[in-house]
Protein backbone atom coordinates (compact mmCIF):
# COMPACT_ATOMS: atom_id res chain seq x y z
CA UNK A 1 0.00 0.00 0.00
CA UNK A 2 1.89 3.21 -1.23
CA UNK A 3 0.90 6.72 0.05
CA UNK A 4 2.80 9.84 0.29
CA UNK A 5 3.34 8.73 4.06
CA UNK A 6 4.69 5.70 2.87
CA UNK A 7 7.28 7.50 0.15
CA UNK A 8 7.79 10.16 2.81
CA UNK A 9 9.28 7.81 5.10
CA UNK A 10 10.49 4.37 3.34
CA UNK A 11 8.18 2.27 5.16
CA UNK A 12 5.86 -0.56 3.82
CA UNK A 13 2.77 0.42 5.62
CA UNK A 14 1.20 3.34 5.91
CA UNK A 15 1.19 3.06 9.59
CA UNK A 16 2.88 4.81 12.65
CA UNK A 17 3.02 3.98 15.93
CA UNK A 18 2.75 7.00 18.09
CA UNK A 19 5.04 8.15 20.66
CA UNK A 20 3.87 7.06 23.99
CA UNK A 21 6.17 8.09 27.13
CA UNK A 22 6.81 4.74 29.14
CA UNK A 23 5.39 2.32 26.53
CA UNK A 24 7.32 2.98 23.19
CA UNK A 25 10.58 0.83 24.61
CA UNK A 26 13.28 0.56 22.22
CA UNK A 27 12.13 -2.69 22.22
CA UNK A 28 8.48 -1.96 20.75
CA UNK A 29 9.77 0.57 17.80
CA UNK A 30 12.30 -1.54 16.96
CA UNK A 31 9.48 -4.30 16.11
CA UNK A 32 7.11 -2.14 14.53
CA UNK A 33 9.78 -1.04 12.39
CA UNK A 34 10.99 -4.30 11.67
CA UNK A 35 7.58 -5.08 10.83
CA UNK A 36 7.11 -2.41 8.27
CA UNK A 37 5.59 0.38 9.65
CA UNK A 38 7.36 3.26 11.27
CA UNK A 39 8.43 3.36 15.01
CA UNK A 40 8.36 6.22 17.55
CA UNK A 41 9.95 6.05 20.58
CA UNK A 42 8.48 9.11 23.07
CA UNK A 43 12.08 10.58 24.13
CA UNK A 44 10.31 13.34 26.86
CA UNK A 45 10.79 10.47 29.80
CA UNK A 46 14.13 10.31 29.13
CA UNK A 47 17.30 12.62 30.36
CA UNK A 48 19.87 13.20 27.73
CA UNK A 49 22.01 10.41 28.44
CA UNK A 50 18.96 7.56 28.59
CA UNK A 51 17.81 9.18 25.55
CA UNK A 52 21.22 8.66 23.38
CA UNK A 53 21.32 5.39 24.79
CA UNK A 54 17.54 4.22 23.83
CA UNK A 55 18.26 5.99 20.22
CA UNK A 56 21.59 3.47 19.97
CA UNK A 57 19.52 0.30 21.17
CA UNK A 58 16.57 1.23 18.58
CA UNK A 59 19.23 1.04 15.81
CA UNK A 60 20.78 -2.09 17.26
CA UNK A 61 17.43 -3.64 17.06
CA UNK A 62 16.63 -2.25 13.43
CA UNK A 63 18.13 -1.06 10.68
CA UNK A 64 14.95 0.05 9.43
CA UNK A 65 13.55 3.79 9.56
CA UNK A 66 12.53 5.16 13.19
CA UNK A 67 11.51 8.13 14.65
CA UNK A 68 11.60 10.35 18.14
CA UNK A 69 8.51 11.93 19.41
CA UNK A 70 9.46 15.00 21.39
CA UNK A 71 7.01 16.72 23.62
CA UNK A 72 8.56 19.33 23.84
CA UNK A 73 6.93 21.21 26.61
CA UNK A 74 7.48 18.51 29.29
CA UNK A 75 11.38 17.26 28.55
CA UNK A 76 14.73 18.53 29.60
CA UNK A 77 15.36 21.25 25.83
CA UNK A 78 18.67 19.25 25.65
CA UNK A 79 17.05 16.55 24.12
CA UNK A 80 16.63 18.52 20.80
CA UNK A 81 20.51 18.03 20.71
CA UNK A 82 20.38 14.80 21.42
CA UNK A 83 18.30 13.83 18.57
CA UNK A 84 19.88 16.11 16.23
CA UNK A 85 23.81 14.63 16.85
CA UNK A 86 22.32 11.00 17.11
CA UNK A 87 20.62 11.90 13.12
CA UNK A 88 17.59 10.35 13.83
CA UNK A 89 15.95 9.82 10.61
CA UNK A 90 12.30 10.94 11.81
CA UNK A 91 11.61 13.23 14.32
CA UNK A 92 7.83 14.15 16.25
CA UNK A 93 7.46 16.85 18.37
CA UNK A 94 4.08 18.09 19.82
CA UNK A 95 3.00 20.04 22.67
CA UNK A 96 5.39 22.99 21.20
CA UNK A 97 6.02 26.78 20.03
CA UNK A 98 7.54 28.15 17.23
CA UNK A 99 10.75 29.39 19.10
CA UNK A 100 11.53 25.73 19.69
CA UNK A 101 10.10 24.27 16.50
CA UNK A 102 12.03 26.75 14.49
CA UNK A 103 15.51 25.18 15.27
CA UNK A 104 14.43 21.66 16.12
CA UNK A 105 13.31 21.93 12.34
CA UNK A 106 16.53 23.59 10.83
CA UNK A 107 18.58 20.87 12.61
CA UNK A 108 16.72 17.92 11.56
CA UNK A 109 16.88 19.07 8.27
CA UNK A 110 21.00 19.81 7.81
CA UNK A 111 21.31 16.00 8.15
CA UNK A 112 18.46 14.50 5.52
CA UNK A 113 15.96 14.03 8.37
CA UNK A 114 12.14 14.24 8.34
CA UNK A 115 9.80 16.33 10.96
CA UNK A 116 6.40 15.38 11.67
CA UNK A 117 4.40 18.09 13.43
CA UNK A 118 1.11 17.20 16.36
CA UNK A 119 -1.26 19.41 15.31
CA UNK A 120 -4.66 19.77 16.64
CA UNK A 121 -6.77 22.55 15.15
CA UNK A 122 -6.50 24.34 11.52
CA UNK A 123 -4.73 27.43 12.41
CA UNK A 124 -2.00 25.32 13.92
CA UNK A 125 -1.33 22.88 10.99
CA UNK A 126 -1.00 25.97 8.83
CA UNK A 127 1.60 27.74 10.33
CA UNK A 128 3.40 24.33 11.24
CA UNK A 129 3.20 24.31 7.10
CA UNK A 130 4.83 27.56 6.82
CA UNK A 131 7.52 26.57 9.29
CA UNK A 132 8.35 23.92 7.08
CA UNK A 133 7.17 20.71 9.23
CA UNK A 134 7.03 17.74 6.38
CA UNK A 135 4.46 15.72 7.09
CA UNK A 136 1.25 16.28 9.81
CA UNK A 137 0.09 14.04 12.60
CA UNK A 138 -3.80 15.33 13.33
CA UNK A 139 -5.21 14.65 16.42
CA UNK A 140 -8.60 13.91 16.86
CA UNK A 141 -10.58 14.19 19.71
CA UNK A 142 -10.97 10.45 20.34
CA UNK A 143 -7.18 9.91 20.97
CA UNK A 144 -6.09 8.86 24.06
CA UNK A 145 -3.84 11.66 26.32
CA UNK A 146 -3.45 15.47 25.01
CA UNK A 147 -6.31 16.27 22.04
CA UNK A 148 -8.25 19.75 20.71
CA UNK A 149 -12.20 19.88 21.05
CA UNK A 150 -13.01 18.32 16.94
CA UNK A 151 -13.30 14.45 16.17
CA UNK A 152 -10.92 13.12 13.70
CA UNK A 153 -14.25 12.92 10.96
CA UNK A 154 -14.63 16.56 10.92
CA UNK A 155 -11.05 17.82 11.77
CA UNK A 156 -8.78 15.56 9.39
CA UNK A 157 -10.60 17.05 5.65
CA UNK A 158 -10.30 20.30 7.48
CA UNK A 159 -6.66 20.36 7.45
CA UNK A 160 -6.07 18.18 4.79
CA UNK A 161 -7.75 21.12 2.54
CA UNK A 162 -5.64 23.44 4.07
CA UNK A 163 -2.32 22.74 4.00
CA UNK A 164 -0.25 20.61 1.08
CA UNK A 165 1.90 18.51 3.10
CA UNK A 166 1.12 14.21 3.76
CA UNK A 167 -1.59 14.42 7.10
CA UNK A 168 -1.34 11.09 9.36
CA UNK A 169 -4.88 10.50 10.74
CA UNK A 170 -4.23 10.22 14.69
CA UNK A 171 -6.47 9.07 17.77
CA UNK A 172 -9.13 6.59 17.77
CA UNK A 173 -7.84 4.34 14.73
CA UNK A 174 -7.37 0.75 15.40
CA UNK A 175 -8.12 -1.61 12.38
CA UNK A 176 -8.58 -1.86 8.82
CA UNK A 177 -11.77 -0.16 8.43
CA UNK A 178 -9.79 2.96 10.25
CA UNK A 179 -7.07 3.15 7.55
CA UNK A 180 -9.90 2.85 5.20
CA UNK A 181 -11.96 5.78 6.67
CA UNK A 182 -8.34 7.99 6.95
CA UNK A 183 -7.36 7.25 3.61
CA UNK A 184 -11.22 8.84 2.00
CA UNK A 185 -10.60 11.44 4.49
CA UNK A 186 -7.70 12.84 2.26
CA UNK A 187 -4.84 11.36 4.74
CA UNK A 188 -1.84 9.69 3.77
CA UNK A 189 -1.60 6.76 6.59
CA UNK A 190 -2.55 6.81 10.23
CA UNK A 191 -0.98 6.68 13.85
CA UNK A 192 -1.83 3.92 16.22
CA UNK A 193 -1.27 5.00 19.53
CA UNK A 194 -3.51 2.17 22.39
CA UNK A 195 -3.61 -0.03 19.89
CA UNK A 196 -0.18 -0.67 18.85
CA UNK A 197 0.72 -0.49 22.82
CA UNK A 198 -2.09 -3.49 23.13
CA UNK A 199 0.32 -6.42 21.18
CA UNK A 200 2.58 -9.40 22.40
CA UNK A 201 5.93 -7.19 22.16
CA UNK A 202 4.72 -4.02 24.50
CA UNK A 203 6.74 -4.04 27.73
CA UNK A 204 3.42 -3.13 30.22
CA UNK A 205 2.09 -4.96 33.09
CA UNK A 206 -0.65 -7.92 31.98
CA UNK A 207 -3.07 -6.35 34.10
CA UNK A 208 -2.92 -3.16 31.81
CA UNK A 209 -2.82 -4.55 28.58
CA UNK A 210 -6.43 -6.40 30.15
CA UNK A 211 -7.84 -3.35 30.63
CA UNK A 212 -7.37 -2.48 27.05
CA UNK A 213 -9.06 -5.65 26.26
CA UNK A 214 -11.80 -5.44 28.42
CA UNK A 215 -12.66 -1.07 28.14
CA UNK A 216 -15.43 -0.07 25.76
CA UNK A 217 -15.18 3.18 24.10
CA UNK A 218 -17.15 4.93 26.63
CA UNK A 219 -15.18 4.02 29.56
CA UNK A 220 -13.14 7.10 29.08
CA UNK A 221 -12.52 10.62 30.32
CA UNK A 222 -11.42 13.52 29.02
CA UNK A 223 -10.45 16.54 31.39
CA UNK A 224 -7.93 19.12 32.12
CA UNK A 225 -8.23 17.99 35.57
CA UNK A 226 -5.37 15.30 35.29
CA UNK A 227 -2.72 17.41 33.74
CA UNK A 228 -3.49 20.53 33.03
CA UNK A 229 -4.21 20.16 29.47
CA UNK A 230 -7.47 18.21 28.01
CA UNK A 231 -6.09 15.01 28.68
CA UNK A 232 -8.41 11.32 27.82
CA UNK A 233 -8.02 8.53 30.35
CA UNK A 234 -9.39 5.40 31.96
CA UNK A 235 -12.52 5.95 34.05
CA UNK A 236 -11.40 4.55 37.04
CA UNK A 237 -11.97 5.06 40.88
CA UNK A 238 -8.75 7.21 40.86
CA UNK A 239 -9.12 9.10 37.92
CA UNK A 240 -13.48 10.28 39.36
CA UNK A 241 -11.96 11.16 42.87
CA UNK A 242 -9.52 14.01 40.85
CA UNK A 243 -12.64 14.95 39.11
CA UNK A 244 -14.17 15.78 42.39
CA UNK A 245 -11.38 17.31 44.07
CA UNK A 246 -11.15 19.90 41.03
CA UNK A 247 -9.99 23.04 43.76
CA UNK A 248 -6.53 24.22 43.95
CA UNK A 249 -4.64 20.95 44.45
CA UNK A 250 -1.88 22.38 46.40
CA UNK A 251 -0.68 19.45 48.64
CA UNK A 252 -0.93 16.76 46.06
CA UNK A 253 1.15 19.00 43.66
CA UNK A 254 3.82 19.16 45.83
CA UNK A 255 4.42 15.86 46.78
CA UNK A 256 3.96 14.80 42.83
CA UNK A 257 6.24 17.72 41.80
CA UNK A 258 8.97 16.04 44.36
CA UNK A 259 7.83 12.04 42.61
CA UNK A 260 7.88 13.78 39.02
CA UNK A 261 11.66 15.55 39.94
CA UNK A 262 13.14 12.06 41.37
CA UNK A 263 11.71 9.38 38.56
CA UNK A 264 12.54 11.60 35.81
CA UNK A 265 16.16 12.67 37.75
CA UNK A 266 14.98 16.81 36.83
CA UNK A 267 17.07 19.42 38.29
CA UNK A 268 15.07 22.15 40.22
CA UNK A 269 15.49 24.49 37.76
CA UNK A 270 14.47 21.61 35.06
CA UNK A 271 11.28 21.04 36.98
CA UNK A 272 10.58 24.27 37.26
CA UNK A 273 11.11 25.41 34.02
CA UNK A 274 9.05 22.00 32.80
CA UNK A 275 6.02 23.58 35.15
CA UNK A 276 5.93 26.98 33.96
CA UNK A 277 5.86 26.07 29.77
CA UNK A 278 2.72 23.66 31.05
CA UNK A 279 0.92 27.12 31.83
CA UNK A 280 1.48 28.21 28.58
CA UNK A 281 0.30 25.38 26.33
CA UNK A 282 -2.17 24.05 24.24
CA UNK A 283 -2.24 20.73 22.36
CA UNK A 284 -0.62 21.92 19.20
CA UNK A 285 1.68 25.11 18.39
CA UNK A 286 -0.16 27.68 20.53
CA UNK A 287 -0.06 30.15 24.20
CA UNK A 288 -3.02 29.12 26.21
CA UNK A 289 -3.68 31.15 29.08
CA UNK A 290 -3.73 28.84 31.96
CA UNK A 291 -2.63 29.30 35.87
CA UNK A 292 -1.17 28.21 38.90
CA UNK A 293 -3.53 25.03 39.70
CA UNK A 294 -3.04 23.67 35.75
CA UNK A 295 1.08 24.03 36.76
CA UNK A 296 0.07 21.89 39.90
CA UNK A 297 -2.21 19.11 37.85
CA UNK A 298 0.70 18.76 35.61
CA UNK A 299 3.01 17.48 38.31
CA UNK A 300 0.25 15.15 39.81
CA UNK A 301 -0.61 13.70 36.14
CA UNK A 302 2.69 13.24 35.65
CA UNK A 303 3.58 10.80 38.17
CA UNK A 304 -0.29 9.34 37.97
CA UNK A 305 0.48 8.48 34.77
CA UNK A 306 3.24 7.08 35.62
CA UNK A 307 1.91 4.54 38.15
CA UNK A 308 -0.57 3.20 36.11
CA UNK A 309 2.13 1.89 33.24
CA UNK A 310 3.99 0.66 36.09
CA UNK A 311 0.85 -1.72 36.50
CA UNK A 312 -0.91 0.17 39.67
CA UNK A 313 -4.50 0.46 38.19
CA UNK A 314 -5.96 1.10 41.46
CA UNK A 315 -4.17 4.03 42.45
CA UNK A 316 -2.82 5.58 38.65
CA UNK A 317 -4.17 7.44 36.45
CA UNK A 318 -4.11 5.42 33.05
CA UNK A 319 -4.08 7.49 29.34
CA UNK A 320 -6.35 5.93 27.41
CA UNK A 321 -8.15 6.59 23.74
CA UNK A 322 -11.16 5.45 22.54
CA UNK A 323 -10.60 2.96 20.69
CA UNK A 324 -9.79 0.82 23.26
CA UNK A 325 -13.64 -0.27 22.55
CA UNK A 326 -12.14 -1.89 19.58
CA UNK A 327 -9.67 -3.87 21.04
CA UNK A 328 -10.37 -7.40 21.68
CA UNK A 329 -6.85 -9.50 21.27
CA UNK A 330 -3.04 -8.90 22.03
CA UNK A 331 -1.87 -9.92 18.65
CA UNK A 332 2.00 -9.72 17.26
CA UNK A 333 2.92 -6.60 16.20
CA UNK A 334 3.20 -8.04 12.44
CA UNK A 335 -0.16 -9.87 12.92
CA UNK A 336 -1.63 -6.25 13.85
CA UNK A 337 0.05 -4.46 11.00
CA UNK A 338 -0.78 -7.35 8.22
CA UNK A 339 -4.72 -7.80 9.11
CA UNK A 340 -5.02 -3.75 9.43
CA UNK A 341 -3.51 -3.44 5.79
CA UNK A 342 -5.60 -6.48 4.73
CA UNK A 343 -8.83 -5.34 6.11
CA UNK A 344 -8.08 -1.38 4.81
CA UNK A 345 -7.71 -2.89 1.18
CA UNK A 346 -11.00 -5.27 1.62
CA UNK A 347 -13.05 -2.58 2.37
CA UNK A 348 -12.05 -0.51 -0.01
CA UNK A 349 -12.48 -2.70 -2.56
CA UNK A 350 -15.75 -3.65 -1.51
CA UNK A 351 -16.90 0.01 -1.68
CA UNK A 352 -15.52 0.12 -5.10
CA UNK A 353 -17.81 -2.53 -5.83
CA UNK A 354 -20.70 -0.92 -4.75
CA UNK A 355 -20.19 2.10 -6.65
CA UNK A 356 -20.00 -0.10 -9.81
CA UNK A 357 -22.89 -1.64 -9.11
C1 LIG B 1 0.61 6.21 27.80
C2 LIG B 1 0.59 7.27 26.74
C3 LIG B 1 1.65 8.16 26.71
C4 LIG B 1 1.67 9.17 25.72
N1 LIG B 1 2.76 10.00 25.67
C5 LIG B 1 2.87 10.88 24.63
C6 LIG B 1 4.06 11.63 24.45
O1 LIG B 1 5.04 11.50 25.18
N2 LIG B 1 4.11 12.50 23.41
C7 LIG B 1 3.04 12.67 22.54
O2 LIG B 1 3.13 13.47 21.62
N3 LIG B 1 1.89 11.97 22.71
C8 LIG B 1 1.80 11.06 23.71
N4 LIG B 1 0.67 10.28 23.82
C9 LIG B 1 -0.43 10.43 22.80
C10 LIG B 1 -0.15 9.53 21.56
O3 LIG B 1 1.00 9.95 20.88
C11 LIG B 1 -1.31 9.53 20.54
O4 LIG B 1 -1.66 10.83 20.18
C12 LIG B 1 -2.54 8.84 21.04
O5 LIG B 1 -2.21 7.63 21.70
C13 LIG B 1 -3.42 8.52 19.83
O6 LIG B 1 -4.63 7.98 20.24
P1 LIG B 1 -4.99 6.41 20.20
O7 LIG B 1 -4.44 5.86 21.44
O8 LIG B 1 -6.44 6.42 20.11
O9 LIG B 1 -4.35 5.80 18.98
C14 LIG B 1 0.61 9.29 24.79
C15 LIG B 1 -0.46 8.36 24.85
C16 LIG B 1 -0.46 7.35 25.79
C17 LIG B 1 -1.58 6.34 25.78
Amino acid sequence: MKTRMTELFGIRYPIMLAGMNWLTTPKLVASVSNAGALGLLAGAQYNTDTLREAIREIRKLTDKPFGVNLALSLGDPSLIDVVIGEKVPIVNYSLGRPPEIIPLIQGVHAYGGKIIGTVATVKHARRAEEIGVDALAITGYEAAAHSGNVGAVVLIPQIVEAVKIPCIAAGGFADGKGLAAALALGAEGISMGTRLAATKEAEVPDTVKEIWVKATEEDTIIDPAFDGINCRVWRNKAAENILKKKAFPLFDAISAGLLMKNTLKMSWRQLFKTALKMRGQEAGIGRGKRGLSATMRFAIGTSLFYKAMEGDIVNGILLMGQTTGKIHDIPAIAELLERTVTEAKQVIAKLDKQIAN
